[in-house]
């Protein structure tokens, strides 16, 4: 079984899944930017071979450099963790005739507007909206839309360019702040709680599926920087709260044509109890979502993926023991951190429930909120019970204060 890995050592995560591709019993042939000579140690042993490439996200000069690279030599599979490349992947297997999904469903999995013009067309909840390219179309889909909404970038992440309007200013405000933007999406702005919607597919059947509440929701947690952000998976996702959001997630795969490999929606759910799609990625959750997924249930999805994507099996339990919060933490203050209060006490506090503490140490740079989810590091802690793990979590939102001054 020989693999192409699209970035197989950025981001840092995607070591871990080179690994998992190893353990497996793959020969893995990494592909990336990071300098062959530069490769972290933790990650040489698993590869077969290295190609590091001059520029990742130019599709045309990868796709003929990988293929120089591997000469005539077959391969088994062309696979990718990383939003910016499922489609370079999804081309590389096509034009070398590999199994998997084509670049007409990656697709799907990519552009804001197609995915929902897809969920809709099989009659799925999803928000009123509109493809825009320019001023005039964007206030067209205003008029037609109404206030509140919301404007995103069609391929973005991380709630980058994403303005909600409240009334005309605010849109005139967000059209002059996304200039830069060639091609949105301009939706209906949907009330409620916000979730994930996470799976691990064997030809989009969910072999494992996971539930994450967002406290606050993405948006909010980008515009405010003095929120600490809170994500708890939830143990108990077969309560019916949820059984909205897991039949809408369900029928979304099967309407975007999911094959092999990891997905991550994001669904909210309304004061009425209605479930509506956000958004959907082929690809696993960012933010150390998969290490929060793993923690829920004491195994190796890492490795799991790896398995499916290979052999088309799933081995580890699906059973949930654990509620996992991670908290991201931000400091106080700009340049260097110079000291963390509070961690002692919410440590003692929280004993043997602590699974990760990786908060930035005094003497190290902050990092830009904006531009990072993973602010300046994290905490992160489980239990069984959910009102248990969320009181932990927000003991270290609220306990734990990190200063840069
Ligand atoms: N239609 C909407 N209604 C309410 N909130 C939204 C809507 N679309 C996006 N958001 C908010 O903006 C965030 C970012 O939008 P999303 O579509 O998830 O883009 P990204 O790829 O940047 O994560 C979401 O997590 C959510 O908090
Ligand atoms: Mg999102």
């Amino acid at each position: 079984m020989r693999v192409v890995f699209l970035s197989a050592v950025y981001p840092p995560e995607m070591k871990q899944y080179t690994r998992g591709l190893a353990e497996v019993g793959a020969e893995v042939y990494g592909v990336g930017d990071t300098p062959r000579d530069a490769l972290p140690k933790d990650v040489r042993r698993y590869l077969t071979d290295y190609l590091a490439v001059p520029r990742l996200m130019d599709e045309d000069d990868v796709i003929q450099r990988v293929s120089g690279w591997l000469g005539g030599k077959t391969i088994d599979r062309v696979l990718s963790n990383w939003e910016p490349l499922v489609l370079l992947a999804a081309r590389l297997r096509e034009r070398w005739g590999m199994p998997g999904m084509s670049v007409e469903t990656v697709r799907g999995f990519r552009d804001k507007e197609l995915m929902k013009e897809r969920a809709r067309a099989a009659g799925l909840r999803v928000p009123r909206s509109s493809r825009v390219r320019t001023e005039a179309q964007v206030r067209a889909a205003a008029e037609e839309i109404g206030f509140p909404l919301i404007l995103k970038p069609i391929a973005g992440a991380g709630s980058a360019d994403t303005y909600r309007c409240r009334d005309q200013a605010e849109l005139e405000s967000a059209i002059r702040l996304t200039r830069g933007v060639t091609e949105a999406s301009c939706e209906e702005y949907v009330e409620g709680e916000e979730f994930t919607y996470d799976t691990v597919c064997i030809g989009g059947k969910p072999a494992y599926e996971n539930v994450a509440s967002y406290l606050p929701k993405p948006i909010e947690a980008r515009s405010v920087e003095w929120i600490s952000p809170v994500i708890i998976t939830v143990r108990d996702m077969h309560a019916p709260k949820f059984a909205g959001g897991l039949a809408l997630g369900r029928n979304i795969l099967k309407a975007l044509g999911m094959g092999d490999g990891f997905t991550h929606m994001e669904w909210f759910l309304t004061p009425k109890g209605e479930a509506v799609f956000g958004e959907i990625g082929c690809r696993p959750g960012g933010a150390h979502l998969v290490d929060q997924m793993n923690y829920t249930s004491d195994i190796d999805l890492f490795r799991e993926w790896a398995r499916v994507a290979c052999w088309g099996s799933f081995e580890a339990p699906t059973a949930r023991k654990y509620n996992v919060g991670i908290v991201f933490k931000r400091a106080l203050g700009r340049g260097r951190i110079t000291r963390i209060e509070g961690l002692r006490d919410w440590l003692r506090q929280a004993g043997p429930w602590v699974v990760e503490e990786a908060l930035l140490r005094p003497g190290t740079p902050r990092r830009n909120w904006k531009n990072t989810l993973l602010s300046d590091g994290h905490v992160v802690v489980r239990h069984p019970d959910w009102d248990e793990a969320h009181r932990l979590s927000f003991a270290a939102a609220t306990g734990i204060k990190l200063y840069a001054e």
